[in-house]
């Protein structure tokens, strides 16, 4: 039915239908991160109502209620919000202003006990300075993996060091990627949809190796359909690294950070590091 992505044709982010799709006038808008524009509904009414990994989270941090969490690439809360429901005091940094409108949007609807428990503020998780100070400094959806440069991951480190209390706990995890794991991820393509109140979509998406590096290329094409039948279009593309817990705590260390355990589920690996 589609065209399969060529393994050789990754040009500024996008590969195979989506680079096609791009160069048509029909698009609304085009975004350059998946996290943005129409992009950032679609991630939060497909991802966003994904919880599994939030009690393994939980589970892995392990902290007291009312621990203070800073979560860090915090998307529309999707981690931040049940964290504030089991009692922590819960602030999100995000760079997508679009997804930080979502995060609002949904905070509103919370019960206001919930809700004065959360905040949201614009920032880059590789460079930020906040007054408070953390018991856990956490970033999920393997959300780690999109500072593709060792620099951004230091400036990541330090940050995140200087935010932690004494005995603070950094939590995040990395798709697993170990092994025949690496092959498989090449080549997806797919087609999601989703229907909600204000309208129905479908998205084509898809993910393919950059070739000869460690990086691979997501993919999303979105088209949206209100009720009142106007449509809105929108491409987006993101770029993760293949990271492993080795070379995290070589950088880790460089940051005073040291990993001090690994836990592994079906698709990715949870790790906690701490002040050395
Ligand atoms: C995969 S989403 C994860 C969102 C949320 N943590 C979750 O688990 O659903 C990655 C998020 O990281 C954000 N992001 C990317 N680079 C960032 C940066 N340098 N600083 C802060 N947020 C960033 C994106 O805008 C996006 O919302």
């Amino acid at each position: 039915m589609f065209d399969a992505p060529h393994p050789g044709s990754v040009v500024d982010g996008y590969f195979g239908i989506f680079a096609k799709l791009r160069a048509l006038s029909l698009l609304d808008s085009r975004t350059p991160t998946i996290y943005e524009a129409g992009l950032a509904e679609f991630y939060d009414h497909v991802i966003g109502a994904q919880v599994a990994d939030v009690g393994v989270l939980q589970r892995v941090m392990n902290v007291p209620p009312s621990t203070r969490i800073l979560d860090l690439a915090c998307g529309s809360g999707r981690v931040g919000m049940p964290l504030a429901e089991a009692g922590h005091h819960v602030d999100g940094l995000e760079i997508s202003h679009d997804m930080l409108r979502l995060a609002e949007q949904k905070r509103s609807a919370l019960p206001a006990d919930v809700a004065a428990r959360l905040t949201f503020r614009h920032g880059d998780m590789t460079r930020f300075e906040l007054s408070e100070r953390y018991g856990v400094v956490l970033i999920g959806a393997t959300s780690i993996s999109l500072l593709l440069e060792a620099e951004q991951r230091q400036g990541l480190f330090q940050c995140v060091k200087r935010h932690l209390e004494p005995d603070g706990k950094f939590v995040f995890d990395i798709v697993d990627l170990r092994g025949e794991r690496w092959e498989r991820i090449h080549n997806y393509l797919d087609v999601w949809t989703h229907e909600s109140d204000t309208g129905e979509e479908f998205a084509i998406v898809g993910q393919v190796i950059v070739p000869g590096t460690r990086r691979f290329t997501f993919n999303v094409y979105r088209e949206f359909v209100d009720w009142s039948g106007t449509t809105q279009r929108a491409i987006g593309t993101s770029t993760k690294v293949r990271l492993d817990p080795d070379e995290l705590r070589q950088e880790l260390s460089q940051a005073g950070l040291t990993i001090v355990s690994e836990t592994e589920t079906d698709h990715a690996i949870v790790i906690v590091a701490s002040h050395v």
